[in-house]
């Protein structure tokens, strides 16, 4: 059974979108501890709520941003975690992880990557006027939010939308190809070819999910 260790610096409601498959039956995995960067993440609770470890890190209790990512690694490392999970995890992941970890650490983005990396991703989406927007789980490459893409999701965005509806609309899709790209790698089916993640068994009509029909 695939371990997962979840990296999260808030509300966590990605994180609980995977505790939630797991609990449904859908998802091989188990959940072997959380990491946030702050003391009062609700992901925290959640965590409690499942018995799962979690950990808190102050990154300013380190020396460098090296050491913070060393120590997170030790942690995952220690509890033979195979996949890390950047839940909402608001931070630019350091080599030391990603050296760790390689090609296994995946990330939501709540944008159509490469459009809007960074922070605020559905305020730049909204003050843009893109007409079409979504969210993104990709694995984890030095750059910000540049790694090669697993799965997408979109939704049709209004010029009525605000940051806040837009964020909601583009958070229901994130609680479903989260869970769903993690499920494709803990079924081995996600290869890289290039910068291209080839997916076996993909069928084309996954890929937009504008009503994501992804449960079939
Ligand atoms: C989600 O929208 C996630 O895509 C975003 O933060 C939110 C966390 O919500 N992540 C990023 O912007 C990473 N750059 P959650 O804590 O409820 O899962």
């Amino acid at each position: 059974m695939l371990k997962l260790g979840v990296l999260a610096s808030g509300r966590g409601s990605n994180f609980q979108s995977i505790i939630d498959e797991i609990e449904a039956g859908s998802l091989n995995a188990s959940i072997s501890l959380l990491i946030t960067d702050n003391p009062d993440a609700y992901a925290i609770e959640r965590a409690k709520k499942q018995s799962i470890k979690h950990l808190y890190l102050n990154p300013h209790d380190f020396k460098s941003k090296n050491d913070f990512y060393t120590r997170i690694a030790k942690e995952l490392v220690k509890r033979d975690v195979d996949l890390v999970i950047l839940a909402g995890f608001m931070r630019i992941v350091g080599k030391p992880l990603i050296e760790a970890f390689p090609n296994r650490i995946i990330n939501i983005h709540p944008a159509l990557l490469p459009a809007f990396p960074g922070l605020h991703s559905q305020k730049q989406a909204v003050d843009y006027g893109v007409r079409v927007s979504g969210c993104t789980v990709h694995f984890v490459d030095e750059g910000m939010d540049t790694g090669p893409i697993i799965i997408q999701a979109a939704v049709v965005v209004s010029p009525d939308d605000t940051e806040d509806t837009l964020s909601e609309r583009i958070l229901r899709l994130e609680h479903k190809i989260f869970p769903y790209a993690i499920r494709l790698y803990s079924e081995g089916r996600l290869y890289a070819d290039g910068r291209t993640i080839k997916i076996k068994g993909y069928e084309l009509k996954d890929e937009f999910f504008i009503n994501p029909p992804i449960h079939r």
